[in-house]
């Protein structure tokens, strides 16, 4: 399968523009799976509650409309972080189809101010069929919290979507860790630029990459510009968790001696 990563630079507060600028990129690209940014259409740096709930929107909502109506066209699958509407609203991940809404997951660890912004994720760490292999989903800052990976890992994703906005510095060689303990590929899609919003200064580094089960970095976008990469992966090398003769990546796990929470 083909798999693109699409790395933006969003307006803040400028749904329509930031959705359009995302279509524009993907276009030109033949991929069956796109994996767009965290917040991709709204911005991220919000100043308050009552501005990240005017800016969300539901499952269905205009942003989907867009993008399902490009799966729809190009016979492809996306992947796009959205603040989804609720009476707190969620810092959300659709994955849309052909055939409309596929799945969704809600960030689960949120970072910084998003504490007061959002309600955490309760939906687990759900993974989805798709014709070419299990994909399942994270958002940004999940990437610290190795359970995250984990989780999918364990319910069978053969790769990770994580939509993202990062700021700090560590995530896309931390992936290359998170693919390695769970043998499967990751598509980190991040977000440019800097948005200086009620005395708060965020800048977002870039380097949007797809990462192979053996740790390998196929692609890795620069700091400083938008663009798209798209890369053909076999999914199903996510499959095999054997690491030689004698060891297994799952079977060789010891949950008796693990700490329990
Ligand atoms: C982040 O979770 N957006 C850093």
């Amino acid at each position: 399968m083909h798999l693109a990563i699409v790395q933006t630079d969003p307006a803040f507060g400028e749904p329509a523009a930031n959705v359009r600028e995302a279509l524009s990129l993907m276009e030109g690209t033949i991929a069956d799976l796109f994996v767009l940014p965290e917040l991709f259409n709204t911005g991220y740096n919000f100043t308050d509650p009552k501005e990240a709930a005017l800016l969300a929107e539901p499952p269905t909502g205009p942003t989907f409309q867009a993008l399902s109506g490009f799966a729809k066209k190009r016979n492809c699958f996306v992947v796009y972080g959205f603040a989804e509407k609720a009476d707190v609203p969620f810092n959300a991940a659709a994955l849309v189809g052909p055939q409309g809404l596929v799945g969704l997951y809600r960030k689960v660890h949120l970072y910084h101010k998003e504490t007061t912004l959002f309600a955490p994720g309760d939906l687990g760490f759900p993974v989805f069929p798709l014709p070419f292999g299990n994909v399942g989903m994270m958002v940004c800052f999940d990437w610290l919290f190795p359970e995250s990976a984990r989780s999918l890992a364990l319910r069978g994703a053969d790769l990770i979507a994580h939509p993202s906005n990062l700021v700090m510095p560590h995530c896309p060689d931390a992936m290359v860790t998170r693919c390695l303990e769970n043998r499967v590929f990751s598509a980190t899609a991040n977000r440019i630029g800097t948005e200086d919003r009620g005395g708060l200064s965020l800048s977002f580094i870039g380097k949007s990459e797809i990462v192979t089960p053996r740790g390998e970095i196929l692609c890795r976008l620069g700091e400083r510009e938008p663009g798209i990469a798209v890369r053909e992966v076999d999914l199903m090398l996510s499959r095999r968790k054997s690491i030689n003769e004698w060891n297994d990546l799952f079977r060789d796990r010891k949950p008796a001696q693990y700490e329990r929470d």
